[in-house]
């Protein structure tokens, strides 16, 4: 059995950490009274505990304590001009000193202008927003269910979908059962729910025949990523999406892509397109909203009429659903991708590309046996991406999230909580070993990751 413990590690570090960042950790306990684990997302919960950041700019955020810390994190994967972008900041602090922003409650023309870049830059029929990805999932599953009249929903094990109930079965492994996804991740869902939800395996087609031919008229949809993001930063295989979409079709089921992550973070649209596969519901956020809040289901006209007057299905949207201020993000940052693509794609890519290499090499040349997964396949062509894993077994094809969160496969604690904290006390900021890079990275910041690497793997080793 591998299974690493890093418990005596990550106590040293840890009083490494509170002595690097002493208001961050006063910070820390005030935020235990008020905020369970002293905050509102995992991923940013960070322990002992996490930076408090006070301001940021480009390809950093400066926290409490004053450290510069140069972050590939991104606003969860969302930033692609940086933190704070002038692009962005300035009509939006325009559009506040006179008078627009904050009266939701209303439709308005702008609305219809970022509808229409949805709809020309995703090749989609008709969209309809809302404020989060979790929701967007949400009302995209309940269109499918709606339309198809099915109850099942098949979705790939490893696959995160936000935190609503058919994204909550199958997102970690099963524990005590390494092999499988097929659970419940929370308590307090419905009982069916974990019946209804039906995990198959990333990149498998065979499993995809084979749950179609067992189940096929019974499964209203299949929700996959075109990249599959948590589950290990995994690009679909052609031939699995092509497969996705002929066996969905066959058998009368709906093909959802959530493009959360996906949309526009490899181009100015939707990654469908480079795989010249059509889903018939995608859902968008992140990239698109240009880091405020704002989430799209989109796709064939017939399906999204459901979401209609008299068409039955609960998508009536939100109070913040077209939120006047980030319908203006939304529409400079489309306008700004699609105006900028032939640079801004071929830049963050590149960047990406030197990121997983130093990244890997800087690891690997203090002794660790560091993966980095992100890298493109000949239809995503570049990725600006990226994660580490540590196998056990260093030559293991990394094609599955089975292989990147199983921690009988991978050292998942050392890539997710003992090199983020390692980096962190060399004001490097990271989520799974790495992130995203933006047009505000440089090769210098791509250059100071990787030394930044090497100084925690020293660090680590020092720490053992
Ligand atoms: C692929 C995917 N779908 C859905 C979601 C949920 O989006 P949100 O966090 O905006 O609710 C996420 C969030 O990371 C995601 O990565």
């Amino acid at each position: 059995m591998n299974h690493a413990n890093h418990e005596k590690l990550l106590k040293k570090l840890a009083a490494e950490y509170e002595r690097h960042s002493p208001r961050s950790a006063a910070a820390n306990r005030e935020a235990l009274r008020y905020l369970v684990d002293g905050g509102s997302h995992a991923l940013r919960l960070i322990r002992p505990f996490p930076p408090r950041i006070s301001s940021a700019s480009g390809a950093f955020v400066t926290d409490e304590d004053g450290h510069r810390i140069l972050d590939f994190w991104q606003g969860h994967y969302a930033n692609v001009l940086g933190h704070n972008p002038a692009e962005l900041t300035e009509p939006l602090a325009k559009a506040f000193a006179s008078g627009f922003g904050l009266q939701t409650g209303f439709t308005d023309r702008l609305q219809v202008e970022v509808a229409e870049l949805v709809c020309r830059l995703t090749g989609s029929e008709r969209v309809r927003f809302t404020s989060s990805g979790s929701l967007a999932t949400m009302y995209a599953v309940l269109l499918a269910r709606g339309f198809t009249g099915r109850e099942l929903v098949m979705k790939v094990g490893g696959g995160w979908h936000g935190g609503q109930p058919w994204g909550l079965v199958g997102v970690d492994l099963k524990e005590g059962d390494h092999a499988s996804y097929q659970h419940a991740e929370s308590k307090g869902l419905p009982g069916a729910v974990a019946d209804e939800v039906v995990c198959t395996r990333y990149n498998d087609v065979a499993m995809l025949e084979r749950v179609f031919a067992e189940n096929g008229a019974r499964i209203a949809c299949f929700i996959v990523e075109p990249v599959i993001g948590s589950g290990g930063f995994l690009p679909g295989d052609p031939a699995y999406l092509a497969a996705a979409r002929e066996l969905t079709a066959k058998h009368g089921s709906l093909l959802i892509f959530d493009e959360v992550i996906a949309g526009f973070r490899f181009r100015a649209g939707a990654a469908s397109a480079l795989y010249g596969v059509s889903p018939d519901l995608a859902t968008f956020a992140k990239v698109m909203g240009g880091g405020m809040p704002v989430a799209a289901v989109a796709g064939r006209a017939d399906v999204m009429a459901l979401a209609g007057r008299g068409g039955g299905v609960k998508f009536s949207g939100g109070t913040y659903s077209c939120h006047p201020a980030s319908m203006l993000a939304a529409r400079t940052m489309m306008r700004h991708l699609a105006a900028h693509e032939a640079e801004i794609y071929p830049y963050i890519n590149s960047l990406g590309a030197a990121a997983r290499k130093t990244v890997q090499e800087a690891l690997r040349a203090e002794g660790f046996a560091a993966r980095c997964t992100g890298d493109p396949n000949p239809a995503i062509g570049g990725s600006s991406v990226g994660a580490v894993v540590f196998p056990y077994n260093g030559s293991a094809m990394i094609a599955s999230p089975e292989q990147v969160r199983d921690p009988e496969t991978c050292d998942v604690e050392l890539a997710d909580t003992v090199l983020q904290l390692a980096l962190l006390l060399e004001d490097v900021h990271v989520v799974h070993g790495l992130g995203s890079l933006s047009t505000a990275h440089t090769a210098v910041h791509v250059e100071r990751l990787g030394e930044a690497c090497r100084a925690a793997a020293r660090r680590i080793k020092a720490a053992r």
